[in-house]
């Protein structure tokens, strides 16, 4: 299938990562950017070298304004829907290691007033319940409360809102229409909800009283917010924020992307360790049918969704290497593959759900509202 679809709310069939980047109008990463993190942070983070992390705007600027001692933020999302999947996680795993590199805070906004008006069968407080939930899996990141600031929206809105009404006074319905895709039948929560979205990317300079851009690290589905931040900065005398943007992670069906209706397509923070092994070993491959004809004529790693969580997960460059050029030789079965990745996999989530029972109830030390008060 050729035709594919890519907003904040859908994304259907298989992606071209490079026509939709041409479509949106960000730059490609290139070696020059790269290079620039290396000489600042003193290494270039797996997700950034791998191409996970493949477009940009103003990453070059920041960069700059970074190397000249100026000041800036970290700031991204989760719309609290549900649990958090390992597709959340991985751009947040860049994300902390920015915020280590760069000894930056981070702004994190969890969207409970986006999720309760685009969905019709939500209700408001369990879509804040879910903002509490998935702020565990940030914080067992690692985050100290000095350096990550959570804003649950129905709760830590007062910071915002006076930029909000800013950033929506310099919006006109057209814009709104024609950015989001907004119908006569679409309720006014959330027509209004992409001034919250916006504002948080100009609160660091408010809350610090001086120019504070940020970096904002995401999937490349959230551009449509930040073209119209950039579009509204300068008139309203704040910086343009920068954002990087990342591919999606592959459903394990196969798919560009996890979809939240089929539970089995993605693997959950919060899925036991059978759950984990059953959707593993189930998933679709780039394999083929029989033994005989992979070990004939080798599989095909680019459509592959296990060979995309061993890329996400293995930091080893020759580890990921060497399951790549196995698998095309044919060397490498389908099976095997599946157990090494499920043991990555494990690793992964074992030490996650220790850190995240650590801090359980201790999401109130890091609400923004609550360390403004
Ligand atoms: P949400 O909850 O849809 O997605 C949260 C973050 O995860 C990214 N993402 C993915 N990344 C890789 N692979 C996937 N399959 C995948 N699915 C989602 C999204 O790009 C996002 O970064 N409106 C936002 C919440 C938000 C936000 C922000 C996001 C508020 N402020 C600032 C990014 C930056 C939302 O509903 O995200």
């Amino acid at each position: 299938m050729d035709e594919f679809v890519v907003t904040p709310w859908e994304v259907r069939g298989r992606v071209d990562y490079q026509k939709l980047l041409h479509h949106f109008g960000a730059k490609p990463l290139t070696p020059a950017e790269l290079s620039l993190v290396e000489k600042y942070a003193g290494e270039v983070h797996p997700l950034l070298k791998r191409g996970f992390f493949y477009a940009h705007r103003d990453f070059d600027l920041l960069l700059k304004w970074h190397g000249e001692s100026r000041p800036w933020a970290l700031y991204t999302g989760r719309g609290p829907s549900g649990p958090v999947h390992i597709g959340h996680m991985v751009p947040w795993i860049l994300l902390k290691w920015l915020s280590d590199k760069f000894g930056v805070e981070v702004y994190f906004q969890m969207t409970d007033d986006e999720k309760f008006f685009d969905d019709p069968e939500m209700e408001l407080a369990k879509a804040t319940g879910w903002a509490y939930e998935n702020a565990l899996d940030v914080i067992a990141l690692g985050f100290t409360p000095d350096k990550l600031h959570i804003i649950i929206d129905t709760k830590d809105v007062e910071p915002l809102y006076p930029i909000a009404v800013k950033v929506a006074k310099k919006i006109t319905w057209n814009t709104a229409k024609a950015t989001f895709g907004f119908s006569d039948s679409t309720n006014i929560g959330l027509i209004f909800y992409p001034s919250l979205q916006i504002a948080v990317a100009f609160l660091p300079t408010e809350l610090r009283g001086e120019t504070t851009p940020v970096l904002i690290p995401c999937a490349i589905d959230q551009d449509p917010y930040f073209r119209l931040a950039r579009d509204v900065a300068d008139v309203l005398g704040y910086p343009k924020p920068a954002t990087l943007y990342s591919k999606f992670i592959m459903s394990l069906t196969g798919e560009s992307k996890m979809s939240a209706s089929n539970p089995d397509s993605a693997i959950y923070t919060t899925d036991s360790e059978k759950v984990v092994k059953r959707k593993i070993y189930n998933a679709f491959t780039g394999g083929r049918p029989t033994a005989e004809e992979q070990r004939k004529y080798g599989g095909d790693p680019e459509i592959c969704p296990i060979f995309h969580y061993h890329m996400l997960f293995d930091p080893d460059d020759g580890a990921v290497e060497r399951v790549k050029s196995d698998c095309k030789s044919g060397t490498l079965l389908c099976g095997e593959c599946k157990a090494a990745l499920f043991e990555k996999v494990r690793e992964f989530l074992t030490r996650h759900r220790e850190m995240r029972e650590k801090v359980a109830g201790r999401v109130d030390e890091y609400r923004l509202g609550a360390k403004l008060q």
